[in-house]
């Protein structure tokens, strides 16, 4: 798939089958966000696997989107790992790339993802039930799975409307 195809047909996914996500698919994803750009190539992100249903539903309990999380079969959960960090703001922009990849990668491989962050309004408590060291700070959740098939029309404001003018 060519990468601006990639980009353009990227939807978020939040309804999956039964079909499970392999290990080997996985690491195909954190592969591509660890070749996320980041500032001074700290690589600042750390990923957690998350397959076990029990996990996945537990998880699930803290966050609005809690039907989306517990059909997933698999989760990565992404942090910004403090004793890495050199600079938030370009910090968390990495941490960003990384979970964009991520959602690229999925979309070539077949397989649905969704980037969840309203999770983050329960950060602490994610955390401590992912027993994380107390420097990893969590970034979002890409909740995965095999794609229930139905139209997902993307929406985005004119391109035109984005652009601002330089200055004379
Ligand atoms: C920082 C961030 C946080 C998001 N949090 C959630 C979320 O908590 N729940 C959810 O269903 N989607 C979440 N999304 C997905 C957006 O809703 C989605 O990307 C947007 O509506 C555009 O749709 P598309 O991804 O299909 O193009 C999030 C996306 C980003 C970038």
């Amino acid at each position: 798939m060519e990468v601006i195809e990639a980009i353009r047909t990227r939807r978020s996914v939040r309804e999956f089958t039964d079909e499970p996500v392999l290990d080997e698919q996985l690491d195909i994803l954190i592969d591509a966000g660890r070749w996320a750009p980041s500032g001074l190539n700290n690589q600042p992100w750390r990923f957690m696997k998350i397959t076990k249903p029990e996990l996945i539903e537990k998880v699930s309990e803290y966050t609005k989107y809690r039907g989306v999380v517990a059909g997933a079969k698999a989760l990565i959960a992404v942090f910004l790992d403090g004793q890495s960090i050199y600079d938030r703001t370009k910090d968390v922009q990495s941490a960003g790339a990384a979970i964009q990849n991520i959602l690229l990668a999925a979309h070539e491989l077949g397989l649905g993802a969704v980037w969840l962050g309203e999770i983050l309004n329960r950060r602490n408590e994610v955390e401590s039930i992912l027993k994380v060291p107390a420097e990893f700070e969590l970034m979002a959740l890409v909740a995965l799975g095999h794609p229930r098939s139905r139209e997902r029309s993307g929406v985005r404001h004119q391109l035109e409307s984005f652009i601002i003018p330089p200055p004379d």
